[in-house]
């Protein structure tokens, strides 16, 4: 069966279910259009009550997934955002990059809660984050001096490395006591050397790291599972399987703003590496972009405020990074990124979140292009040198001074607040699909014919076709 089934409420989660019942969900893959944190948390939570099968395919404790039902937190970062239905089989793919640790607190804060997680399923092909990890990161930022990416500090740049360098720690690994022992005596004296030479740090004891990870080997050990073949099962029998990317485009390593980027490919095309899947099993990507743009970290931005108002967005918009609590840069509405984030993840529809973080702004703007040398452009430029010599082409539009929170229908917004919304579904070239005014899952508006006019046919599992009309 493809969508779970609903009772015909008139609350919004019917809303999205008579949207999906229409449109089947099918194998969806949710993205940050920009630099994370957009809200792909919630908008997950969301779309996992028509999914049976939720994947993270890349990143690591890097992420923070923030979902909130009634008036409960969940700050997820390595467990997939579908992880409140207890019938969605939740996996962590053979991309991601897996901190025991971090993964077992997460697993005891969801028990706390009462969360079941006998649902969830970790890919023995994900590689692990170890100490050494952890300090390579920090003292690498360290030393970077002027030149820091701004990272986490989660150890996720060496344990990509590692992997890319052929000497990282399988979760399949781990599983193995005897040759976990063998591997970890010979790697940990390896990264010692690391450790000690280059970066003047005490090593580290490989018997005692052998102890740790032994343990964190144990509680693990039922949740590890063949999740490529796990996923194709579900696609063959005609389940749904909705894909949370973590991090953004921009963050992308290839397809961001590299230096400042993370170690692994956020964007669309990542869902297929990061699990083990092929392109054609694909059906819809959804673009998840703030009603303005933030970024954590360092690296060019912009459209960031350096004003009373950059202060006002992240105050308002509670703009505090989930994984690390650093402040976030805030700025306006890029609709240039917007246009790349279409183009790179080959975007169906927008999901855009925090309208509400809007409702008080005397004037909005948006970047329509950029000036660069003299020159102005609509296009995204990938010579980072050139995105850093930027200067945002702003088009102004007004505010709505009132409130958006109660909003459940198209209709119910403000006039203004509509046409912020049709600007940018033009300007960014894609229709919107899902507008969300608050944290919880009912502070959303499912937009069954979205506002922009048809861009493409969406195409079903059934094999019907249906534009997406105005
Ligand atoms: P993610 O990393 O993309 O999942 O996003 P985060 O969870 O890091 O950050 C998004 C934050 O905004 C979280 O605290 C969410 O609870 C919150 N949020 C999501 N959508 C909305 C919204 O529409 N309005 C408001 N006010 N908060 C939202
Ligand atoms: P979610 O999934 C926002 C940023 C860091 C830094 C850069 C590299 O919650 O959207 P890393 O630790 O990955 O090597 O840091 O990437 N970054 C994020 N920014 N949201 C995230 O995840 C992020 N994960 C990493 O701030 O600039
Ligand atoms: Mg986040």
């Amino acid at each position: 069966m493809r969508l779970t089934e609903v009772s015909p409420t008139t609350d919004n989660c019917c809303l999205l279910n008579r949207c999906f019942l229409n449109n089947p969900l099918a194998n969806v893959v949710v993205i940050g259009a920009q630099w994370g944190d957009e809200g792909k948390g919630k908008i997950t939570d969301l779309l996992s009550r028509s999914a049976d099968v939720v994947v993270r395919y890349q990143g690591g404790v890097n992420a923070g997934h923030t979902v909130v039902v009634n008036d409960q937190t969940f700050k997820l970062h390595l467990i997939p955002s579908g992880i409140l239905y207890p019938n969605t089989d939740c996996i962590i793919g053979s991309g991601t990059v897996i901190d025991p640790k971090v993964l077992i607190e997460e697993l005891d804060m969801l028990d706390k809660l009462g969360v079941s997680t006998s649902h969830l399923f970790i890919s023995e092909s994900a590689h692990v984050t170890m100490p050494y990890h952890r300090m390579i990161d920090q003292a690498s930022e360290e030393r970077r001096g002027d030149h820091k990416i701004g990272t986490t500090g989660r150890g996720i740049g060496p344990t990509y490395a590692d992997k890319s360098e052929r000497t990282g720690i399988r979760i399949l690994d781990l599983m193995d006591p005897e040759g976990m022992k063998k591997q970890l005596r010979w790697t940990v004296n390896y990264k010692n050397v690391i450790l000690e030479k280059l970066y003047n740090l005490p090593h580290l004891d490989p018997e005692e790291v052998i102890a740790e990870y032994q343990v964190y080997a144990d509680r693990l050990r039922p949740f590890v599972a063949d999740c490529s073949l796990k996923i194709y099962d579900a696609y063959q029998q005609h389940r749904n399987i909705l894909f949370e990317g973590a991090q953004g485009t921009l963050l992308d390593l290839d397809h961001g703003t590299y230096p400042y980027v993370t170690s692994s490919n956020p964007v669309a095309g990542g869902a297929c590496v990061g699990t083990g899947v092929g392109p054609t099993m694909i059906d819809r990507v959804i673009g998840v972009a703030k009603a303005y743009t933030t970024r954590v970290g360092e690296g060019p931005f912009p459209t960031e405020l350096h004003d009373e108002m950059g202060v006002a967005l992240c105050e308002r918009g509670a703009e505090f990074g989930t994984t690390t609590g650093r402040r976030r840069r805030c700025g306006w509405f890029d609709a240039v990124i917007g246009r790349y984030a279409v183009r790179i993840n080959g975007l169906d529809c927008l999901a855009v979140t925090k309208l509400d973080i809007l409702d008080e702004v005397d004037e909005i703007k948006v970047c329509v292009a950029y000036e660069i040398d003299g020159h102005e452009s609509k296009d995204f430029p990938t010579n980072a040198r050139q995105f850093s010599r930027c200067n945002p082409v702003y088009k102004t539009l007004p505010g709505w001074k009132q409130s958006t929170i109660h909003c459940r229908t198209l209709e119910d917004l403000p006039p203004k607040a509509l046409d912020y919304l049709k600007f940018l579904a033009s300007i960014v070239e894609v229709p919107i699909a899902i507008v969300s005014l608050g944290a919880e899952r009912d502070e959303t508006i499912i937009v069954e014919d979205p506002i922009h006019g048809p861009k493409r046919a969406l195409l079903y599992s059934n094999g019907e076709s249906q534009a997406m009309s105005a």
